[in-house]
């Protein structure tokens, strides 16, 4: 196991468009465990391999219901439109509030390439859907709402 060093806002490969996984070996499970443990270590709850320097179409999530590894993720349905507070590890000591769709149904593959999909709401559907913007070279910056002093006391009424 190892801990990759993050790449920060500023790098090209955080604005490419991540390319399709189509070999799912030892190397792919292995990349996996180090993204997990790179996450975990700097207390992140979602982590895209671009944000490692490698441009694929892989992810991590983990809001505290477990870890969960994403290959080739897409959203196929969303609904709702909710305002949240968002970090990033590539964007260090900030913070933004960002709407996204409160539920997503979400397919993707694991990491043996068996297709999944699950419905997520909330918290781990504002994770995945930050974390496939990464994947399309999009951060949470380049989509940051600008809440009234209302609507930021709105959202910490129903956390
Ligand atoms: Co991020």
């Amino acid at each position: 196991m190892a801990i990759y060093n993050v790449i920060t806002i500023g790098d090209d490969i955080l604005r490419e468009r991540a390319a399709t996984v189509r070999r799912f070996d030892h190397r792919l499970h292995h990349m996996l465990d180090d993204m997990a443990e790179t996450m975990y270590e700097f207390d992140g709850v979602g982590l895209a391999a671009p944000q490692i320097g490698v441009s694929k179409r892989i992810v991590v999530i983990d809001v505290g219901d477990g870890l969960c590894e994403l290959i080739n993720p897409q959203i196929v349905e969303k609904s709702g439109n909710v305002l949240g507070l968002e970090g990033c590890l590539s964007v260090p000591d900030k913070q933004g509030y960002v709407y996204r769709a409160q539920r997503v149904l979400v397919q993707a593959q694991n990491r043996f390439g068996e297709p999944i999909e699950f419905e997520a709401e909330n918290y781990f559907a504002r994770a995945c859907q930050h974390e496939i913007d990464h994947l399309n070279g999009v951060l949470y910056v380049d989509k940051l709402a600008h809440p009234t002093e209302r609507e930021i006391a709105e959202i910490e009424e129903e956390e």
